[in-house]
């Protein structure tokens, strides 16, 4: 009897090891006990596995003290109780997703390369060793994906500049510096499938001519370090890293480097200065990285999202992944609920799907079960969306016209409770604590911008400060380095914007 206990953090963090270890204890029966990643049902961990004939039936959330009385139900054979579930892959939350990217998250044992093979892995790594680079590089750009970290740059472009430069020596470089908050399916696809990742990057490789990689991940991930880690490793005993992958010429060395707790180094260019042993500063562009990067050399810089997305697109064909979504917004997104939501966890599903879909719809409303009055998309920087334009699809256009943006899919939602105010004068707070410091619109803009929003909330001089706020937005959105001071304007806005009533109230 084969049983799925997740080891995804998010599990553990509510007592997923507890669960697995009281099940080993509490039954004679002999079961083969794998940790797998999460479904992303994250209101169901931890959601225990049974294989069955009817296939894999889940129960959740399970606490220790509920598996003596589960095993006596039959949950060994998939029997009735309340915390059954039922089939996993029927539940509509995973009926009605697309998964490419998270095809095997939640499916496999992470660390396994053998059910990472007989989940359909590889397929990708060993369509694209039989071809030739420059062929990758346009199966990629036909797939038309793009950055998944947030600004949406075709990724077939960027490999394309790295394989036209001049050699030998280039970088493949994975951004896992997942610092939005609301933000987390980088780290669970890193836990939960951390193989589709390095063959992601070997792919890369390949495609560009690069013989190293970097995965440069946050501290704050322990678990999907540890996990990575233990990766790699068993990628090199397996001969899918190093010298000759797969039998073949390729040579691809890929290396693990832990950042130290700032948001900055998500900014590729930061992330570079970190990855070179210095502080994570904001280099200025151009050069872009694809020319000039790690260590002056031509570089892949990508999301993990973006780079665990190709091995289905080479697997599969660039023209089938095209085939999915809208507009400019071609393939899938893994989209990721989070905040005051009934239902939170991740959804990966083609672009287009709208806001309504999945916060009322999959997401199940708030948690507090109080109305929603606002949701922020694309982490801090991102803009609020009331519930009026809960119609918009989620795709990088429709959001761009409505002054917002998609960035790297998370939505947190927040109930009628919320100050928008308060959230408005948290990003300039976010901003001041998170800056690098290089350029003045951000350093400077985003201290002076708590003191106005105090001004404005406190009553003092409304309009005349109103008109100030209005300045500084715009100085920071033209004149700062980098995303982080030129996106901070777009929460403050959109909250003035559709919550002005926030700014009016009297001075307490
Ligand atoms: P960007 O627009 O400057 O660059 C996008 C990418 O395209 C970069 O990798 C750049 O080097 C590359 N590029 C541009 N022109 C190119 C060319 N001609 N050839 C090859 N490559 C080229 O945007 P940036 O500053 O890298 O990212 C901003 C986004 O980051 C925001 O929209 C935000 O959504 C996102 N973000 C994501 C976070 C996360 O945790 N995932 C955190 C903070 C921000
Ligand atoms: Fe640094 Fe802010 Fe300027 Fe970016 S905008 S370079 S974070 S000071």
């Amino acid at each position: 009897i084969t049983v799925y206990v997740p080891q995804d953090s998010a599990s553990v963090s509510v007592g997923a090891n507890d669960v697995a270890a009281a099940i080993q204890q509490a039954t004679d029966e002999p079961i083969r006990l794998v940790r797998n990643g999460s479904r992303g049902m994250l209101w169901l961990e931890p959601l225990v596995e049974v294989e069955t004939e009817r296939g894999r039936v889940g129960y959740g959330p399970v606490t220790p003290g509920k598996v003596p009385e589960l095993l006596a139900a039959g949950m060994l054979r998939g029997a009735d109780h309340e915390l059954c579930q039922g089939v996993v892959e029927d539940l509509p939350w995973m009926r009605d997703q697309q998964r490419l990217c998270f095809a095997r998250v939640g499916v496999t044992d992470p660390l396994s390369t053998s059910d990472y093979e007989a989940h359909g892995g590889l397929r990708g790594l060993r369509a694209a060793l039989a071809s030739a680079p420059a062929e990758v590089v346009e199966e990629v750009t036909t797939s038309g994906l793009r950055g998944r970290g947030g600004a949406g740059f075709p990724a077939g472009i960027k490999w394309n500049t790295v394989l036209k430069a001049d050699g030998p020596a280039k970088f493949v470089c994975c951004n896992a510096d997942e610092g939005d908050s609301g933000t987390f399916a980088d780290r669970m696809l890193m836990e939960g499938d951390p193989f589709c990742l390095i063959e992601g990057m070997t792919i890369a490789a390949h495609a560009v001519g690069a013989t190293e990689g970097y995965i440069y991940v946050r501290s704050e991930y322990p678990d999907a370090v540890r996990t990575l880690r233990r990766a790699i490793d068993a990628a090199y005993a397996v001969g899918w890293l190093g010298g000759g992958v797969l039998g073949s010429e390729l040579e691809f060395d890929l290396f693990l480097r832990v950042g130290a707790g700032a948001y900055i180094c998500g900014e590729e260019t930061s992330m570079l200065e970190s990855l070179e042993g210095r502080r994570g500063m904001v280099r200025s562009k151009p050069p872009i990285p694809a020319i000039t990067g790690l260590f002056g050399k031509p570089t892949v810089v990508n999301n993990v999202l973006t780079l665990a997305s190709v091995p289905a697109i080479l697997a599969d064909g660039g023209r089938p992944y095209a085939e999915l979504g809208v507009e400019r917004s071609r393939g899938t997104q893994v989209f990721q609920l989070a905040g005051n939501i009934a239902r939170g966890g991740v959804f990966e599903s083609a672009f287009g799907i709208t806001i309504e879909e999945l916060v009322n719809g999959y997401g199940g409303g708030t948690r507090s079960g109080r109305p929603v009055r606002a949701v922020q998309i694309g982490g801090p920087l991102g803009s609020y969306v009331p519930p009026e334009r809960f119609d918009l699809p989620m795709d990088y256009e429709a959001l761009a016209e409505a002054q917002a943006m998609l960035g790297h899919g998370g939505i947190t939602v927040f109930d009628d409770t919320v100050d928008m105010a308060a959230m408005a004068r948290f990003a300039f707070e976010f901003c001041a604590e998170e800056s690098c410091g290089k350029c003045t619109p951000c350093r400077v803009g985003a201290v002076r911008g708590v003191e106005v929003v105090d001004r404005i909330v406190g009553g003092q001089d409304r309009d005349g400060n109103l008109a100030v706020l209005g300045d500084l937005c715009e100085l920071m959105t033209d004149g700062s380095l980098c995303a982080m001071g030129g996106l901070t304007p777009n929460p403050v806005r959109s909250a003035l914007a559709h919550f002005p009533e926030d700014f009016l109230k009297e001075a307490k």
